[in-house]
């Protein structure tokens, strides 16, 4: 009885010796950082960490939009919070509307925006762009009896853009910027919604978007035209003229999740092709 009793003393013992062991060296330790690790936060009294405002027009599924709660999701929501992680930033979304999106950057109103931003050598006067995210070109949306067969067919007809958009560019390019022809309205959306209606002829805006539309208002009886001359567009996010210490963050975040799977994941979840058999394996592919 008794050398049980010792025994099981002894182990007690040992494991509580063993705890203490353990909890002195784990105690050791937090000191260490501060005293002598290089710390960069260390010295500053109430490091409150920068919130990095991102504008985007949320009017722009499935790249941007507001769900039911009035929340902002999307693909380039996804993304830039995958960045944000990577890079160590701190992110939060406002919704901005595009006519004006970006004079906030200037203002200093917005750190950087999200939002199908197509770089254009325009743009870049003004604004620094990170490297390209997204490959993307214009469309033609169309009522599905439509004779409209290619972007040359609307020279003479009522075309709806988003204002100051790719679209609105080159639809100006091919009837002149002051054509009454052009109707130019403050969002995507309304400019589909006014073709529902039968306001406009068609519709030229970003296929993403376009695309995204027609498969989700079959109401509306829209079909997409494409056409050879719409050129190779590209999306980044945009910062401010000269803000090279956010842009490179961006640029860092944006390589490493492209290289860790994370941004195929987050494009499979938007654009993958639902008939792919399994799609962890069809987003290696
Ligand atoms: N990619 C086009 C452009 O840069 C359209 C972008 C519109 N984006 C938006 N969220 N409304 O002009």
């Amino acid at each position: 009885m008794s050398s049980i009793t010792t025994r099981h003393f002894l182990q007690s013992a040992g494991i509580l010796l063993a705890g203490l062991v353990l909890a002195a060296c784990g105690k050791q330790e937090p000191p260490a950082p501060a005293a002598s690790a290089p710390a960069p936060a260390a010295s500053a009294p109430a490091p409150a960490a920068k919130v990095y405002l991102v504008g985007t027009d949320a009017a722009y599924a499935p790249f941007e939009s507001q769900n039911e709660k009035g929340e902002i999701v999307g693909f380039d929501i996804e993304v830039v919070q995958a960045v944000a992680q990577k890079a160590g930033i701190e992110v939060k979304f406002v919704n901005t509307p595009w006519e004006g999106i970006f004079n906030t950057l200037n203002q200093g109103d917005r750190d950087l925006l999200v939002s199908a931003i197509t770089i254009t050598a325009e743009r870049k006067q003004t604004m620094d762009f990170s490297t390209p995210y997204f490959d993307a070109q214009q469309l033609i949306a169309v009522k599905k009896d439509s004779k409209i067969s290619k972007f040359n067919d609307l020279k003479k007809l009522k075309v709806g853009v988003q204002n100051g958009t790719t679209g609105d560019e080159v639809v100006a390019k091919l009837q002149g910027k002051d054509s009454a022809n052009i109707k130019r309205f403050e969002s995507t959306p309304l400019a589909l919604k006014e073709l529902e209606a039968g306001g406009v002829d068609a519709v030229v805006a970003d296929n993403g978007v376009v695309v995204h539309y027609v498969n989700n208002n079959s109401g509306a009886n829209f079909k997409t035209v494409s056409d050879a001359s719409f050129v190779a567009e590209q999306y980044g996010l945009a910062v401010k003229k000269g803000n090279t210490e956010l842009q490179e963050k961006l640029n860092k975040g944006l390589a490493d999740i492209k290289t860790d799977g994370t941004y195929d994941k987050i494009y499979t979840k938007y654009f993958g092709s639902p008939a792919a058999p399994a799609p962890a394996v069809a987003a290696s592919k």
